[in-house]
């Protein structure tokens, strides 16, 4: 392929497994087979067209976008534009589950396929939902989705336990995140789209999380260590949305997820499930990790009261204020 028309492909490197993933991956793939089969058995076949008011809809080069037409608060957009510009990075994400999962066998392929087409279905009926109600600026949804799929979400490609670990702790912040947002939208339109997406997260995360259980059951210290490593850095996956802390701020002084959400609804339940602080037997890493787990549990409550003190002063002096 010498051709200067050519273009020639670029070398990749073969992945390396280390053992410990092959080992895992080989000896929970029955498992991962048996909670896909569940998967199947229990979810349900949705339509985002279904959901959408398209009687509301109207051209927009005759009638152009302009910002007096959302229906929408502040707070409620922001927090749909940051739902669906995260649902929008998708193909980052396949890249890394199909990384992590990819080498194993029929059902980890299976279950990343199912889940991906599940999870596109997300920013469709978002976008559908915001562009047809005007309740978002569609150049500004639009350059967004280029700008962040541009970026991509490049973490280091994670082993199994720690990305077994990430995604069963970002499924569940993702469904409350996305319930919450419904709620507070106050659109009874967009709360019926945000529980039937809150209800596919649910079950991604049932998944995610009982394989992880099998996971601990096999190599406890090994997966106690990725469980600390990953609530210590935990970041939303939309981190990475232009501006995203000053969006995530007014996503949390709303209460639609803070603090206080995170450790009690999302941190909290999923280590217990695990039975965390339960385990015996741990090696002293597992043990050291799993003090300094403790240790942020508590200051994440220090700080989540602070906050929550800080909002409520806030909200007095606005009260006050008339
Ligand atoms: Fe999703
Ligand atoms: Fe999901």
């Amino acid at each position: 392929m010498s051709d200067e028309t050519s273009i020639d492909a670029p070398e990749t490197a073969p992945v390396e497994v280390p053992a410990l993933d092959r080992r895992l991956l080989e000896e929970l793939e029955p498992e991962a087979g048996r909670l896909l089969d569940r998967h199947l058995k229990v979810t349900q076949e949705w339509f985002p067209h279904d959901f959408i008011p398209y009687r509301l809809g109207r051209d927009f080069d005759k009638d152009p976008w302009s910002p007096d037409q959302p229906r929408l608060t502040g707070v409620a957009q922001t927090a749909f534009e940051v739902g669906l510009l995260t649902e929008d990075n998708l193909p980052s994400y396949h890249r890394l589950i199909h990384g992590m999962f990819g080498k194993g066998d029929g059902a980890w392929l299976n279950w990343v396929g199912r889940w991906t087409a599940e999870e596109g279905r997300h920013a469709i009926v978002l976008r559908d939902y915001l562009v047809v109600t005007r309740n978002f600026d569609p150049t500004l949804l639009e350059r967004g989705r280029m700008a962040q799929l541009q970026k991509g979400y490049d973490h280091d490609m994670p082993d199994t336990l720690h990305g077994l670990a990430y995604v069963a702790f970002q499924e569940l912040a993702t469904r409350i995140s996305h319930r919450n947002t419904g709620r507070y939208s106050e659109d009874p339109v967009a709360d019926r789209i945000m529980v039937r997406i809150a209800a596919d997260e649910n079950l991604h995360m049932v998944f995610y999380r009982d394989i992880l259980k099998a996971a601990i059951a096999l190599e406890p210290s090994a997966a106690v260590r990725a469980i600390v490593d990953e609530v210590l850095k935990f970041e939303m996956p939309g981190a990475g949305i232009q501006n995203f802390m000053r969006k995530a701020a007014d996503i949390a002084k709303a209460g639609i997820y803070d603090l206080r959400v995170h450790r009690d609804e999302v941190l909290l339940p999923v280590l217990k499930f695990w039975g965390i602080f339960e385990l015996q037997g741990l090696d002293a890493a597992a043990e050291d990790a799993r003090r300094r787990l403790a240790e942020h549990l508590e200051k994440l409550d220090v700080a989540a009261n602070k906050f929550e003190a800080k909002v409520r002063a806030n909200e007095a002096r606005a009260l006050a204020a008339g």
